[in-house]
This record gives structure tokens, sequence and C-alpha cells, in this order.
């Protein structure tokens, strides 16, 4: 049995340092890189060979964590505000304890990585009759069957994340016979592939797991951090400004009625963004093709809780969007008592979500990032609930305390 725990981390380890699907441990300069690999990086499918993570002894517990059974559950003490969910990736699957815990905690998914492009394109299939494939680029659907599997088995609401991002999305995908030396395709053709990826994921997690995905993140990350639409976007390039609409177009056509249409992005809660953020929204509102607008919320301890609360209002009022908080995580700063101030915002942040369910804005779901801080794409920032013995952080107490 030991042996059988032994080969169980072992496989998680090997996951991680063969960077399959650059979960868990990557730097956000890593994330900016599209995989230009061949088919769907392996985020998920390795796992295999892991222990299946349901009906452990508690005998059997790794005494590098720390019991978790008895911590006040998320899931349940705001189980009347809104789903609350957890990033979560192939190790956290494969690993007993980290998946016992985010069963525990969380009653929503978010996969970090496998049900990306890079994840779910197939350039090898491509590749083999390119003219064929010319504007139905072929999917490799492993990934995300490993995802909805877990998902579904444990209990878990599905956000889907991501259709349409100019990050973890081949650049291949955009290239004449899904090769780099040949330059990009023309806006038609890319348009054609952009229906068919957005008509393919939406159809087959449809028809194999009903009900399973509440939201898509449609489009992720379109405005740039300076002024108006982001431009180093191949998307942006090939496609041109309406690329945006285009997708949401083809998200409702395809999408079934009960699956949410989402916009999502970091700094969102920023008057200058948010403004642009609006500005680019309406006329997708208008057209009756988006449901949601998503934060991201990959902030620090300098967020101004009021500023934060005012932005989720203002989507609210001005677009009649539903919101989720979607990547939420706290980076420390330098102080020495950090982690007090962490807790603090933590409180102050899910005090300000029950204010404003109370206030009547449609605030459905909030999703925290990953589990542990060693496990966290921000590395070093301490940002999450959980240390890496999966003992519970001040932060973990301050969101128990704002439930009241
Ligand atoms: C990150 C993952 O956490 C990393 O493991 C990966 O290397 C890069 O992507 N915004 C998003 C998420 O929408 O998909 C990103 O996730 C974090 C920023």
């Amino acid at each position: 049995m030991k042996k059988y725990r032994l080969l169980a981390m072992l496989s998680a380890a090997m996951i991680l340092l063969a960077g399959c699907g650059s979960d868990d441990s990557s730097s956000s300069a890593e994330a900016d890189k599209p995989a230009d690999g061949t088919s769907a990086v392996t985020d998920a499918s390795d796992g295999s060979e892991a222990e299946p993570a349901k009906d452990k002894p508690a005998s059997e517990r790794n005494s590098k964590f720390v019991e978790t059974a008895d911590y006040p559950k998320l899931k349940e003490l705001y189980k009347d505000d809104f789903k609350f969910g957890c990033a979560i990736s192939t190790t956290i699957q494969n690993t007993p304890e980290y998946s016992e815990l985010v069963c525990e905690q969380f009653n929503s998914y978010t996969a970090e990585n496998a049900m990306k492009p890079e994840a779910t394109l197939d350039q090898k299939e491509a590749l083999s009759d390119p003219d064929k494939y010319n504007e139905h680029v072929p999917l490799n659907f492993s990934n995300m069957k490993t995802c909805l599997d877990y998902a579904q088995e444990h209990g878990f609401a599905v956000r889907g994340h991501t259709l349409v991002w100019h990050s973890q999305t081949p650049e291949w995908f955009f290239c004449v016979g899904f090769q780099k030396k040949n330059g990009t395709v023309d806006r038609d053709t890319m348009l054609k592939r952009m229906e068919n990826y957005i008509k393919d994921v939406l159809e087959w997690t449809n028809e194999n797991y009903p009900g399973l995905i509440y939201a898509w993140d449609v489009v992720n990350e379109a405005i740039s951090d300076s002024k108006g639409m982001r431009k180093e976007s191949k998307w942006y390039e090939v496609v041109g400004e309406d690329f945006v609409q285009k997708a949401f177009e083809y998200a409702r056509k395809y999408a079934a009625a009960d699956v949410k249409l989402f916009y999502n992005d970091y700094n969102a809660y920023q008057s200058r963004k948010r403004k642009d953020i609006i500005e680019m929204l309406q006329p997708i509102v208008d057209a009756g093709n988006i449901d949601g607008m998503g934060l991201q919320s990959h902030v620090g301890l300098y967020l101004n809780p009021i500023e934060f609360k005012t932005a989720i209002k203002d989507y609210y009022k001005k677009l009649g969007l539903e919101i989720h908080i979607t990547e939420l995580d706290l980076g420390k700063d330098k102080s020495e008592d950090w982690e007090t101030k962490q807790e603090e915002l933590y409180k102050k942040l899910f005090t300000a979500f029950k204010e404003l369910k109370a206030d009547g804005v449609p605030l459905t779901s909030v999703t925290v990032w990953g589990l542990t801080d060693g496990m966290s794409w921000r590395k070093g920032e301490n940002a999450l609930l959980f240390n890496d013995d999966l003992s519970r952080k001040p932060a973990f107490d301050g969101i128990v305390a704002a439930a009241g």
C-alpha cells in the first residue's frame, strides 16, 4: 500500500518535472509563451497511473500533509451566496490529499490549464492533411475528458476556461498549413477556424457532459494594460478588432441554453480598464450574446476593497451582467506582518461580496486560483489559502470569518 502511495507521488512529481501543461509552478512569463508543440499539451493524461483519490483510509495519509477533514467548509459557509471554486491542476487531481481537500472545500471546478486551446488543438493530426483541415482544425479531447470526468465524479460544477485567448494558444493555429514558417492565414480562414473551434468544444462538452459546465470564458484578456484593445494578440492581428464580437456570436450560436457566456480579464476593477471593457462589451450585450463578466482578481495587498466593490457594481449597473470572480489570489507584500494583512484583506473582500449579494448584485461564483502557495502560478507570493502541508493560513480563516 505504501508503495502504491509512493508511486502516485512520484508520478505527480514527474508530471511537474516534465513541465507537462506547465501547471502549478510556472511563472507568469512562461504563461505568456504560446506553446507551439505537436498536438495537445499533456496537462492531464499522464495521471492515469496515479492512485485514485477516493476511498483512502486515514491511516495511509502521507505524513507530510496535516489532516484537513475538520476544517470549516467554504462551499458550505457560502452556499447561499455563490459557488465557491478552485483552479485545479492534474497534480491536485492525482494526489489523494490535495484531491480530498479540494473536494471538501469547493464546489466549482476550473481547469488550471487542461481545457485551454493549447491543451486541445491537435497539431499532429492537422499536419497529416493541412488542406482537409484548413478551416476546421482537429481537436483532441483527452485532456478535457480527464478534467470533466474528475469534476463529474466528485460533484463539481465546472467553469470552462477558456476558448479565445492570445496566450496558451499555439501560434501554428493561426498559420498557413499549420506551420509558423508559412505566416498567418487570412481573416476569413481564421474566422472559420474560430467558429469551428468554438462549435466543436461547446458541442462535444454538451453532448458528453450535459449540464456539467455552467459557464465558459469565451474571450480572455482582450483589453490592453495601456489603452483600448490588446495589440499583441494573434487574434487581433489576424482577425481584427471585431474578433471578440465574433467569438461571442459563435458561442451563442452553439452553446446549450444553460451555459453562461463570460468575458474574463485581469485588473478589470481598475477604472481605465473597466471603461474600455464596458465599451467593448456594450454591443455584445446589445446583441444578447454575453451573460457575464469575469474579474480574474490576481491582485496584491495594495487592493482597495471599496474600489473593487464599486467596480463590480458598475459592471452590473452598466451592462446588467452576472458577475464571477474567476481567479482570485492575493500576493503578499514585503512587510513582516503580511500574513495578518492578507487575512484582513481576504476578510474584507468576502464581506464586500456578501454586501453586494445583499444589494442584489448577481455575483454567482467566486474561484481561488489554486490550492497551496507552493503550487501557485505566483511562486513566492504566498497568495493562496493553504500552506504546502495543507495547514490553513490566516487567509483561509479571514474568509471563514467573513461568512459570519
Ligand atoms: C496560468 C496557470 O495558472 C499557469 O499554470 C500557466 O502556466 C499559465 O496560466 N490568467 C488566466 C489563467 O486566465 O489561465 C492563467 O493561468 C493566469 C492568468
